[in-house]
């Protein structure tokens, strides 16, 4: 192989420790536990605590990885911050990070992809790796939904949960194990399914938008199912035909952690074995791009991957925003 190959060397998660069960729901507003566990697959979900934040999580998630990884945060060279909740417009939550974390020579910049934004800075910081240009790239998935659900929306606010994962991307140490190939797509014209109409220059913030409740996630549930399972399902059938990868080579796929009827219609329809789906959802809910790495993590740390497995990892989300990577598992 004539080029750098970037591999995952580390990975790293942080959850804050406030448990909200489906039942705490239901004391406040028309759900049950049976509708949320039936229809979405979640049992619970984290909630950050008053005052802690995307930067804070983040920091937590990529120290965790740079700790088990054996790596100074001095030696860290980029920071890709992939999150649709920042702690400000500005500046980027990246640059909390770093100060936080005293990665005092890494540059970074946020990633705005919603659900996809992992998979997308995954993709991103490759690029950095196998230029040669870089060799330690941090990318972080990480968002607090809690910020901006509306917990008077029953159809919204039993989806999400607060989380943070971080993986850390080095150069291939035998060329074989790492970042094989990945399909990357935006479709702007989704944009009227999920999004948050308030607080950019289309709406600035005043009385009126949050009178109007323009600042919390609106989402048209239906069409983003349907349509989160027909991309995802595309784009990972054709990156693992294109790689002349058999379904049932792969020794794992994580897709984005949205609703469990989805990850099953998908696994359905790429005809997985049960052993060979990620699952976190039913813990964790929808904690945005956080899904993916939070997923990685725990399956690397409870010694369920080997050298060598293949791996595909899957997202769809607001913009419309999707892609797959797949990769060869190093650590
Ligand atoms: O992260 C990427 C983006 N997000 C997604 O991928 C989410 C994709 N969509 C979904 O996961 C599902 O569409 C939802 C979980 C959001 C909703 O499930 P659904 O099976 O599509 O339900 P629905 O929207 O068709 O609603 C069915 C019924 C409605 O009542 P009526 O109109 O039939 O009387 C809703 O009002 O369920 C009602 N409903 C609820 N009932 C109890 C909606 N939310 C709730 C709730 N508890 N929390």
């Amino acid at each position: 192989m004539d080029r750098t190959r970037a591999y995952i060397s580390s990975t790293g998660m942080y959850f804050p420790e406030k448990k909200v069960t489906n039942d705490e729901f239901a004391k406040t507003m028309d759900t049950s536990d049976q509708w949320i566990r039936d229809r979405t697959g979640i049992a619970e979900r984290r909630f950050s605590a008053e005052g802690e934040v995307t930067s804070d999580m983040s920091a937590k998630a990529a120290m965790d990885c740079l700790e088990k990884g054996g790596v100074d945060p001095s030696e860290v060279d980029a920071i890709i911050m992939c999150t649709v909740t920042p702690d400000m417009f500005f500046p980027a939550t990246a640059c909390l990070v770093q100060h936080k974390i005293k990665a005092m020579k890494a540059w970074g910049f946020d990633l705005s992809a919603a659900c996809s934004g992992f998979v997308y800075g995954l993709a991103t910081g490759t690029q950095f790796i196998e230029s040669g240009r870089y060799k330690k790239v941090l990318v972080i998935g990480s968002d607090t939904m809690t910020s901006i659900v509306d917990f008077s929306d029953r159809a919204t606010c039993v989806l999400f949960g607060d989380g943070a994962g971080a993986v850390l991307l080095e150069p291939s140490p035998d060329g074989e194990a790492g970042i094989l190939d990945f399909d990357l797509h935006t479709d702007g014209s989704g944009q009227e399914f999920l999004y948050m109409p308030a607080g950019g220059s289309l709406n600035p913030p005043s009385h009126e938008t949050v009178d109007k409740g323009m600042h919390f996630v609106h989402q048209d549930g239906r069409a983003v199912f349907k349509f989160a399972v027909k991309y995802m399902t595309e784009v990972s059938e054709k990156l693992l035909e294109r790689n002349r990868i058999a379904v049932e080579d792969m020794a794992l796929v994580i897709p984005h952690q949205a609703n469990m009827r989805i990850i099953k219609s998908i696994s359905d329809r790429l005809g997985l074995r049960e052993d060979q789906l990620g699952l976190n959802i039913e813990k964790y809910a929808n904690t945005t791009a956080a899904t993916i790495p939070t997923c990685l993590c725990e399956y690397h740390r409870e010694g369920r991957l080997e050298k060598g497995d293949l791996i595909l990892v899957s997202s769809f989300g607001a913009g419309f925003t999707w892609g797959s990577v797949l990769f060869r598992w190093g650590i």
